[in-house]
């Protein structure tokens, strides 16, 4: 099998490049909303939304400067954008980015709850803080952040010729929400979580005509993992992991994101789409299988 998989041996496996793709535009008059929107995973799909011709709310904790350049791209394609400061595992924070936002674009039909991070530790190490920390951002934040997006959207409601929901919910989990993670229990247990907050979450909205759906990366270059894919040697390691043979770049998840908040998924709903070139098919590939 890895003989198959060598591209000395078989050219249309190994390390390729992703082929240029385009958004379509089906999201103009939907406003959303995306949490750590500054960098990695959360900054494609921001501009992937806007390039579907959504008005962008790029959430952040840190960087402002990075959150303001994406805000500028959004804005530099025709698309309007604002920048806000919010701690998703702060109910406070949650709250007022929520009302700054309804208040700027007039309301909301998307939100994606993709601010994520890692604190990885061995169980024997692991501080309280970090299993906290770790739980507070991955699975309460995207709780504080579902709960103000469902007040708006059933407040709002269905919009005829705009969408054929009365709101859109992803939340950004992980392979990991399947595929146990030694050394990192505290962001497994918490994707883990977000996998069932977003079932219940959409059997209990489906009525209002709300959808909530899950997205699942694998391996992604963004900087979160940076280690696993920067040097030559991490990089072939990584790729006995992923059948598919290439990394994830975020516009991978941009694209899968944007389908499912289009009316092109109307049908979809409580749902995970794993988006990770085959990591989450055979978790034994690392050990040779
Ligand atoms: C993690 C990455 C990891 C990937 C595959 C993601 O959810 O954030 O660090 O590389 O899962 O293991």
């Amino acid at each position: 099998m890895n003989g198959a998989r060598d591209p000395a041996e078989n050219p249309a496996v190994g390390n390729r490049e992703p082929r240029a793709r385009r958004f379509p535009v089906v999201l103009d008059g939907q406003p959303a909303l995306v949490t750590g929107a500054n960098s990695g995973i959360g900054k494609a799909v921001a501009l992937g939304l806007a390039a579907c011709g959504a008005d962008v709310v790029v959430n952040y904790v840190v960087n402002s400067a990075a959150a303001e350049e994406v805000a500028h791209d959004i804005e530099a394609g025709g698309r309007r954008a604002i920048a806000l400061k919010a701690d998703v595992s702060r109910e406070d924070e949650v709250r007022s980015m929520f009302a700054s936002a309804v208040d700027h674009f007039g309301t909301l039909h998307i939100a994606v709850n993709n601010a994520g991070l890692q604190r990885d530790a061995p169980l024997h190490e692991m501080t309280l803080e970090q299993w906290n920390k770790v739980i507070g951002v991955n699975l309460t934040g995207q709780f504080l952040c579902a709960r103000e997006a469902v007040r708006e959207f059933r407040r709002r409601g269905v919009v005829d010729n705009v969408s054929a929901a009365a709101g859109k919910l992803v939340f950004m989990s992980s392979v990991h929400q399947e595929i146990p993670w030694a050394g990192h229990v505290n962001y497994a247990s918490s994707k883990g979580g977000v996998m069932q907050l977003m079932r219940s979450i959409a059997q209990e909205v489906a009525p209002f005509g709300i959808r909530a759906n899950g997205v699942a990366p694998g391996a992604v270059r963004t900087p979160i993992n940076r280690a696993a894919w920067d040097t030559a040697e991490a990089y072939d390691r990584l790729m006995t992991l992923v059948p598919y043979g290439r990394i994830g770049e975020p516009e991978d998840i941009a694209q899968a994101v944007s389908w499912l908040v289009s009316d092109a998924a109307d049908y979809v709903t409580g749902a995970t789409l794993f988006v990770d070139g085959g990591m989450s098919l055979y978790p034994g590939f690392a050990t040779g299988g």
